[in-house]
Formats: structure tokens, sequence, C-alpha cells
């Protein structure tokens, strides 16, 4: 009967709905690679403690290099019996090794602190591959900011031009979110960094295991300091996968404005052949697919946060099966992110900025009134006054249908006895940008100064 793992007690095998829906190695194959690694550092726990002998040992590890082999190559690959990875490998071990010596391996260990094992090596992997994808966007998105220093947009807020900044101020403040998730990934790579192998299945192991043992040959600096939450608490996927949502998220914000600045009524910029797609029925069309797809993906992220947040809450103390839940939304956020990155930052990277076209608008919508309004402060004039007065200014330009600086002179002293032609001189855009020059600010000096901390940042990750 199926219960290769645990038949004994059962006089019947598993009915074939039962089977069905308690199959897992159509997703956790993938943990295959893990699993073996744990076998071989369980083994070598065993032998240890003197439950294999020298010869024993050897067998084993030997066995376990062939399973691999297998694995690989695909000779060996689940069967309709098998109910998960774990027990399927045994299966093929035994295959190797005989029953005897293969039947040996399972002794101290169970499918609860393996799992948990697993999930950590695989997150712990691809967050590696993760991170290194996001700094080349980073990268990407420092090259196009020093690239296009020289370019002055409109600022919004509200959607709404509010004040000119660089592109590069603009294209950078993508970029810092996604050095904040680097950060995070390195962080919660440092609270991954424990084992649950040798957990069992909640209570630890009669047989006097070395798990800190275990634990190093796996590439973890220790071994869980509790083996009931080793086995039954999965709050670091839950945080795996808030990350991964989170760089959906802030790779889809990303992706709104570049859709938006395609278009026609923008005309911000222009994608490469490369990275658009077409439409099937209009031979003009050059779709932002990319930027389309980005965005929706952020809803699935999302998506397999939440479900896994709803599988996990009021689970009682240790493994329930519920916790297999875990593993289809993470592998699913892993494989939609490494898809996802890659794909973005070729967008990014051949993206055509029409520096023209943002100059031509960022004056435009009254946006450098809080200029005008700063000029009355450093006349001594108080802020409630000043901003009355330029607000006024606003006003008279819009009953003309002109921008501020379209306002005669007369004009402009007629507007307060505090205003005067000579408020022309902070009518610039590049006058504006250029004076708010504090720390963090849109000037071009201190945006020069912001690309290098940003590389800096990167480097010390
Ligand atoms: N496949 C399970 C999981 O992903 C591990 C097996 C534990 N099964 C069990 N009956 N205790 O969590």
């Amino acid at each position: 009967t199926q219960g290769a793992l645990w038949g004994g007690r059962f006089s019947d095998g598993p009915s074939p709905e039962l089977a069905r829906l308690s199959k897992s190695t159509h997703f956790d194959w993938q943990l295959a690679k893990y699993d073996i690694a744990g076998s071989r550092a369980h083994a070598g726990a065993l032998a240890a403690a003197g439950y294999l002998d020298e010869a024993e040992l050897i067998g084993m590890l030997d066995a376990l290099t062939e399973l691999e082999r297998r694995v690989v190559a695909a000779e060996f690959v689940a069967a309709d019996s098998d109910e998960d990875v774990h027990g399927a490998l045994e299966r093929g071990l035994i295959e190797i090794a005989g029953p005897e010596l293969g039947g040996k391996l399972r002794a101290g260990r169970s499918r609860n602190d393996q799992i948990a094992t697993f999930v950590r090596m695989y997150l712990r992997d691809h967050s590696a591959t993760i991170a290194e994808q996001l700094e080349t966007l980073v990268d990407v998105l420092a090259q196009q900011a020093e690239h296009n220093i020289q370019v002055i947009m409109p600022g919004r807020t509200h959607l709404q031009h509010a004040q000119p900044v660089l592109l590069s101020h603009h294209l950078l403040a993508h970029a810092w979110p996604l050095v904040r998730n680097l950060d995070r990934l390195r962080d919660f790579d440092r609270r991954l960094d424990e084992s649950p192998y040798g957990a069992g299945a909640l209570a630890g192991s009669t047989l006097g295991l070395d798990a800190v043992r275990v634990a190093r040959e796996l590439g973890f600096t220790s071994s869980s300091p509790n083996s009931i939450d080793a086995t039954a608490s999965r709050d670091l996927v839950a945080e795996f996968a808030f990350i991964a949502a989170q760089i959906g998220i802030d790779l889809s914000r990303l992706s709104e404005e570049i859709i938006l600045w395609n278009t026609k009524e923008f005309g911000f910029v222009t994608l490469h052949d490369a990275y658009s797609t077409g439409s099937s029925i209009m031979p003009q069309k050059k779709n932002p697919d990319i930027a389309e797809l980005a965005r929706g993906k952020a809803g699935r992220l999302i998506g397999n946060l939440s479900g896994l947040l709803a599988t996990l809450k009021a689970l009682p103390l240790a493994y329930n099966r519920d916790l297999q839940e875990d593993k289809e939304p993470i592998f699913d956020s892993v494989e939609t992110l490494e898809l996802v990155v890659p794909a973005f930052t070729g967008m990014v990277a051949t993206l055509t900025f029409h520096g023209e076209r943002m100059r031509e608008l960022a004056p435009q919508g009254f946006s450098l009134a809080t200029d005008v309004a700063e000029w009355l402060v450093k006349r001594q004039v108080p802020f409630r006054v000043a901003h009355e007065v330029s607000g006024s200014m606003v006003q008279a330009a819009e009953a003309r249908g002109v921008d501020l600086d379209g306002l005669s002179d007369d004009e402009i002293s007629a507007v307060s006895e505090h205003l005067s032609p000579e408020v022309r001189e902070v009518l610039s855009v590049d006058g504006s940008v250029a004076t708010r020059d504090g720390r963090g600010g849109t000037a071009p000096v201190r945006v020069t100064e912001q690309i290098a901390e940003l590389r800096e940042r990167l480097a010390s990750l």
C-alpha cells in the first residue's frame, strides 16, 4: 500500500480521491535537490551517533549521489503511488541501496522538519537570484539617471503639475524603494539562518543526533532553538511573500508611469521595439506589454501573500497539513519575479526619454508658483502672505490664459505691492530646480551626489 512512509497501522490503502488530494509531487519535486542534501547531512549525523558504520555511511552517500544523478537526468521521477517528494526519494534510495541500508535513513527525522528546512533552503537560493536581478535593475535606473541628468520634467502630486524636477531625481525615486527591498531580502536571510532539521515531527528525537552539525552542512549557522516552532512556523515564508509583493508593487508603480509616459498625450518616452508588442488588428500599435504584465502580476504577488496569511491564521501548534499550502504560492511568487524583473530591466534600459517634451511641459500648470512664494519669503514677506500673493498671480495668469511668465511687468506689479517684475528671476525651470539644493533635493548637483550615494549603498549591500 501507499504508505511507503506510513503503511504500518493501516489495513487499507488510501482512497483514490484522498491520494489525489494529498499528492504534492507535481510541485514539491523542485525541492528534490534540497531533500537529497538534507539526507547526506542526516546520514553523517546518524553515523556520528553510531547508527551507521563506516561502510554503511559510504554506501548511503554513494547511493544518494546516484539518486541525485537519476533525478537530475529525469531517470528517476515521481510515481503515481508517491505522495510527496520525500517519500518518492526514499523509494528511489531503496531501489539503489536496497531496503536494509536504504531503510535506515529515516530514523530521527520527519517530513515536518525536512520540509521546513527545504523551504528555507529554496527561499535562500532564490532570494539571492532575485536580489541579483534587482541589483541590475537598480543599476540600470542609475545609468538612465546619469544619462538624462539634464532633463527637467513636471513633478506631480495628485497627478497634477506640482513643481519641476529632474527626470533623474524621479527615476532615482523609483530606485530607492528597490534598494530597500534588497535590504529586506538581506535582513530576511539573517532570520532564515536557522535549520529546522532535527526537530523531528515536533519534539525532537531520542537518538542524540547533532542538529547543529546538520545545520552547518546545509549552510545554516545554527539549528532552531525550539523544535515546535521549527516545524510549525511559516512566518518567514510569509515574510518572503511580502517582500515579493512589495517588489511587485514598486515595479507596478513605475510601470503605470511608463504606460502613461508612452501615450500620445504625454509623449515622454519611446519604448524599444524589442521590448514592446504589436496588435493583431491595428498595424500601427506599439504596446507597453512588459509594463502592463508587471503591473498585472503585482496583483498575483499580493494574492499569494494574502492567501498564505489566511492559511496560517489560527493554525494550532505544531505541524498541520495546511502548511503544505505554503509551497505553491511561494513558488509562484519566485517564478513570477524571476520572469518579470529581467524583462522589466530590459525595458527600462532601452527606454528613450524625450527631454524636450518634458521641458516644454515642466513650467506649465503654474508649477513655479511655489518659487514665487519663496522669492517673497526671501524678501521677508511672511509665508502666509506670500502664498496668498503667489496664488493671486496664478489667478491673474489663469484669467489671461497665460503662464506666470506670460504676465506683463505692469500686470505683475498690479497683483500686489510685494511683487515686482524682478520676480521673473525665479520664473525659469532651470532656476527652480537648481535652487532646490538641500540634501535630497532636485538640484543637479544634489542629484549627481544622490547617484553616487545610491551606488555606494548598492555596493555595501
Ligand atoms: N508535504 C508536506 C508539506 O509540504 C510535508 C509532509 C508532512 N506530512 C505529514 N503528514 N506530516 O508540508
